[in-house]
C-alpha cells in the first residue's frame, strides 16, 4: 500500500505538497489558485487540489506534516479546515465555528499529525531532493522562521543533524530585506530587484557603511549580532508585508550614495558574510557536497560566488528555496523520518502543479468564443513565430513550482536583439528596466554559451557568459556579463526542448528569453483562464495553450 504524506505551510507563500512513497506528486502555492501574490492564509484550495490530483481523500493520508511548531496554536482557521477532533484540538480554537459552506476535512484518527520546524523543513527540501547519499553540508538561511534565521546541518545516511542555529540577531535575510525596503520594494518579494540593480552600482568608498546593521560572522560563527527590533507584520489583501526599522537608516544612505551603489554594497556584504559561514563549515565537515535552501539562497549571485569558490564538487540549491518550498520539505522530512527508505532520490524537475488537457482547453476557448487553431506541431509553429520576432505566451503541461518559469508557464521572445528586453518590459511585464531576463537553452547548447557551468535546470544560479557568444544573445546577458540559465533536457520537457531546438534550427541560436507568465505584481498564471486574461491584458502577440494557438487578430 502506498504511503501518503501531506506537507502544509501556512504563512508567507502558504503552500501544500503531497508526497507518495517518497516522491513529490503534487505541490502548489496557494497564491496561484487565489491570484494573490505571496498569499499567507490557510491554503485550503491547495489542499483540495493536491488530494484531487492524486485521486485520494483525506482518509488515505498517513501523515500530515505541518510546518512550524506554532501553526496549530496560531492558525485557528487552518485548524478548523483540517477538522481536528476534540482530543487533538487546541481548546483556544474551540469557539471558532466556520460557516457551513467552508469545507472541513475531518482528518481520520489514523492520520498522524506532526510538526516540522521551519528551518528543518527548508533543510529537508534541499537534502531529500539532492540525491546525495554520502555526507554533505546543508545550510538554510532566510529572514526568520521559528525564531531561527540561519542554520547549519549535516546530511548523512538519510538523516539531518543540526550543527548550529542562529536567531534573529544573525539574520542576513533581514539585513538584505531592510535594504530592499529602503529601495521601495516589498520585503520577501523585492530582494531579486535589489540583486538585479546591484551590478549597475559601484562599491568604491562604501566599505563599512552597513557595519551598524549587518550581523558579522567569522570562521562560520556569529561574532557580532544586530538587534533588528520586532518587525511589523502588515496584513494586506491576503499577504504579509513587513516593516524593518533599519530600512529608515538605509533610506538615509540611499540619499547619500545613490540607489545602485547601495544595492551593490548590500549584495557584496551579503555574499561576503555568507561565504564566511559556508566555506569554514565545508572545511570543518570535510565535504565538497553542499545543499541549501531558505529565501537567502534565491540570491543567484550568491550561489554563483559559492560555486566559484572552487570548494565544491556538487552544489544543490533547492529551486523553490523560499517559504513556498516548505510544504515539500516538511512532507519529505516526515516521509524519510518514518520509513526505512534507503537512498535519497534526486529530483530532475519541479513540474508538480496542475495540468490541463487539450479537450479542457478547447472547451474553455469555445465557451469564450475565442478564435483558435489546433496545431499538429505546436513547437515548430511557435518556433517560426518567435523567429519572426513575435512575443509568445507558452502554456503547457504541469505548472512549475517555485518563482521561475521553466517552460510550462512562460512568456518567450527572441534573445538575439538587445531591444527585445525593453519590448517585453514595455508591452508585457511592465517592470523595472534594470532587471535581467533569463535564457532557456537545450543541454546540447549549454557549452556554447556558459563558462564553468554545471547542469542547472532552475534559473537558481548564474554563470558567466562565454565571451565569444555573449554578443549573440544580448537580451539575456546581464550588465555583469552573467546569465541565469534554465538548461533543458529532452527527457524532462520534450515539448519545450523541441521548441528551443527548432528555434535553433531556424535561427542558428537555440536560446530563448524566458520570463514568467504573469504581469508584475501578480502570481504566475496557473489555469488556461488565467493565461487568457493575462494574454489579453498585455501586448503578447500569440498564445500557445496546449496544442491550440491563439492570436490577437484571430488569424493564426
Ligand atoms: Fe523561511
Amino acid at each position: 500500500m502506498s504511503m501518503y504524506v501531506l506537507g502544509i505551510h501556512v504563512g508567507h507563500d502558504s503552500n501544500v505538497a503531497l508526497v507518495k512513497d517518497g516522491i513529490v506528486v503534487a505541490d502548489i502555492a496557494e497564491e496561484r489558485l487565489r491570484g494573490v501574490k505571496h498569499f499567507s492564509e490557510t491554503p485550503s484550495l491547495g489542499l483540495e487540489w493536491c488530494l484531487r490530483e492524486a485521486g485520494i481523500s483525506m482518509e488515505d493520508v498517513d501523515i500530515i506534516a505541518v510546518v512550524s511548531l506554532d501553526t496549530l496554536n496560531s492558525q485557528p482557521y487552518f485548524v478548523k479546515t483540517l477538522g481536528l477532533d476534540k482530543e487533538r484540538l487546541n481548546p483556544k480554537h474551540a469557539y471558532i465555528e466556520p460557516p457551513t459552506y467552508i469545507k472541513s476535512y475531518q482528518i481520520s484518527k489514523g492520520t498522524e499529525l506532526v510538526h516540522v520546524d521551519h528551518h528543518l523543513a527548508h533543510a529537508a527540501s534541499a537534502y531529500f531532493t539532492s540525491g546525495y547519499n554520502d555526507k554533505c553540508l546543508i545550510i538554510t538561511a532566510d529572514g526568520i522562521g521559528d525564531s531561527v534565521s540561519l542554520a547549519v546541518w549535516r546530511g548523512e545516511d538519510g538523516g539531518i543533524e543540526p550543527l548550529m542555529k542562529v536567531g534573529a540577531e544573525g539574520s542576513l535575510g533581514w539585513f538584505y530585506g531592510a535594504v530592499t525596503e529602503a529601495l521601495g520594494w516589498w520585503v520577501g518579494d523585492g530582494e531579486g530587484k535589489t540583486m538585479g540593480l546591484a551590478p549597475y552600482g559601484n562599491t568604491k568608498g562604501m566599505e563599512g557603511i552597513f557595519d551598524s546593521i549587518i550581523p558579522h560572522y567569522e570562521n562560520g560563527r556569529l561574532i557580532k549580532g544586530h538587534n533588528f527590533g520586532d518587525p511589523c507584520y502588515w496584513q494586506s489583501g491576503g499577504s504579509f508585508h513587513w516593516h524593518l526599522r533599519d530600512s529608515e537608516y538605509v533610506k538615509g544612505l540611499v540619499d547619500k550614495y545613490g540607489r545602485e551603489n547601495i544595492a551593490a554594497e548590500a549584495q557584496w556584504a551579503l555574499e561576503e558574510e555568507m561565504l564566511k559561514i559556508i566555506l569554514p563549515w565545508l572545511e570543518r565537515e570535510g565535504v565538497n557536497k553542499f545543499c541549501c535552501s531558505g529565501g537567502v539562497f534565491l540570491n543567484i549571485k550568491l550561489n554563483q560566488r559559492v560555486w566559484e569558490s572552487k570548494r565544491l564538487d556538487h552544489q544543490h540549491i533547492f529551486p523553490n528555496a523560499g517559504d513556498g518550498g516548505l510544504g515539500v520539505g516538511a512532507a519529505l522530512y516526515a516521509y524519510y523520518h518514518t520509513t526505512s527508505e534507503e537512498g535519497i532520490k534526486p529530483i530532475s524537475h519541479i513540474y508538480w502543479g496542475p495540468a490541463y488537457l487539450n479537450h479542457e482547453i478547447e472547451e474553455i476557448l469555445k465557451a469564450r468564443n475565442i478564435p483558435h487553431r489546433f496545431c499538429d506541431d505546436i513547437s515548430l509553429k511557435c518556433a517560426q513565430l518567435l523567429a519572426a520576432g513575435k512575443i509568445l505566451g507558452w502554456f503547457q503541461g504541469r505548472m512549475e513550482s517555485g518563482p521561475r518559469a521553466l517552460g510550462n508557464r512562460s512568456i518567450l521572445i527572441d534573445p538575439r536583439k538587445a531591444e527585445n528586453k525593453d519590448i517585453i518590459n514595455k508591452r508585457v511585464k511592465f517592470r523595472e528596466p534594470f532587471r535581467p531576463f533569463c535564457p532557456s537553452l537545450p543541454l546540447e547548447a549549454a557549452d556554447k554559451y556558459l563558462e564553468n557551468w554545471r547542469m542547472e535546470r532552475y534559473m537558481i544560479t548564474s554563470f558567466n557568459g562565454k565571451e565569444e557568444t555573449r554578443g549573440e544573445i544580448p537580451a539575456v546577458v546581464h550588465v555583469d556579463k552573467t546569465l541565469r540559465p534554465q538548461i533543458v533536457e529532452r527527457s524532462e520537457n520534450e515539448k519545450f526542448w523541441s521548441l528551443l531546438t527548432e528555434f535553433g534550427e531556424l535561427t542558428g541560436t537555440p536560446v530563448l528569453l524566458n520570463t514568467s507568465f504573469n504581469i508584475k505584481g501578480e502570481p504566475i498564471v496557473c489555469s488556461p483562464r488565467d493565461a487568457i486574461r493575462c494574454f489579453y491584458d498585455t501586448g503578447m502577440d500569440y498564445l500557445a495553450l496546449g496544442d491550440f494557438l491563439i492570436s490577437k487578430d484571430g488569424r493564426c
